[in-house]
């Protein structure tokens, strides 16, 4: 368990904790943390759901939340080990492929989602949660994909030693291209 202080030194309040998250039960507060921080919709969020609870069902899909004194969720990741027959792999493995880099797709971790709310962004949460869940990781590299643009989100990945494998990525359904991306582990501090 790992603490971060809020923004204000005369309160507590604001402080959030780093733990294991029991997505099976929170799914519905992760999905509005990530409505908010990244944008969905009503019917996005229903079809995310079933995905979600089909992903944590996965051997070695592991969670953890950022969560407030009072038990609000204000951010979440989750991962899990690669499998090339999920339709994440299926879809990127012939962009690695033609890059020579598809050998990422085995003994990796895969980041699937990470999400901060925008009011708790930019005081270290989003890089606590991603470095302590790969920390647990039993492989020795991890890959994920992100928006193929100049974010926060790629700018996090850069730093913590994650390099672009792929660009210009389309997964069916998605209107923008992503980037795919893989760091070994540990991630870089
Ligand atoms: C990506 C995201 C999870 C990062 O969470 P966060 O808690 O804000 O991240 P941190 O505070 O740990 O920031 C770590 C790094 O991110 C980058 N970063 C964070 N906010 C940034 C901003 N506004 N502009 C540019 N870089 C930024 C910086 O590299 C920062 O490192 P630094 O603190 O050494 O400068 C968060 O921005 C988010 O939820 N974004 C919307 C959803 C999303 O895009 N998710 C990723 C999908 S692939």
């Amino acid at each position: 368990m790992l603490r971060i202080p809020g923004r204000s030194p005369h309160t507590s309040d604001d402080d959030v904790v780093i733990a294991p998250l029991d997505l099976a039960v929170r799914v519905d507060d992760a999905l509005a943390v990530q409505a908010h921080a990244f944008g969905l919709s009503d019917d996005e969020i229903s079809v995310r759901r079933q995905i979600v609870l089909r992903h944590i069902a996965h051997p070695g899909a592991r969670a953890l939340g950022a969560t407030r004194a009072d038990g609000r969720l204000v951010g979440f990741v989750y991962g899990m080990p690669n499998d090339r027959a999920h339709w994440w792999s299926t879809v990127v493995a012939p962009y690695l492929r033609s890059q020579g880099q598809d050998g990422w797709l085995d003994d990796s971790f895969v980041i699937t989602e990470l999400h901060v709310l925008p009011a708790y962004q930019n005081r270290g949460i989003g890089r606590a949660l991603i470095t302590t869940l790969t920390d647990g990781a039993d492989q020795p590299r991890s890959i994920l994909s992100a928006i193929d643009t100049d974010s926060p989100a790629r700018a996090l990945y850069h730093s913590l030693g994650y390099v672009d494998l792929a660009r210009q990525v389309h997964f069916p359904s998605a209107p923008k291209p992503y980037a795919v991306m893989g760091a070994p582990l540990p991630l870089r501090r």
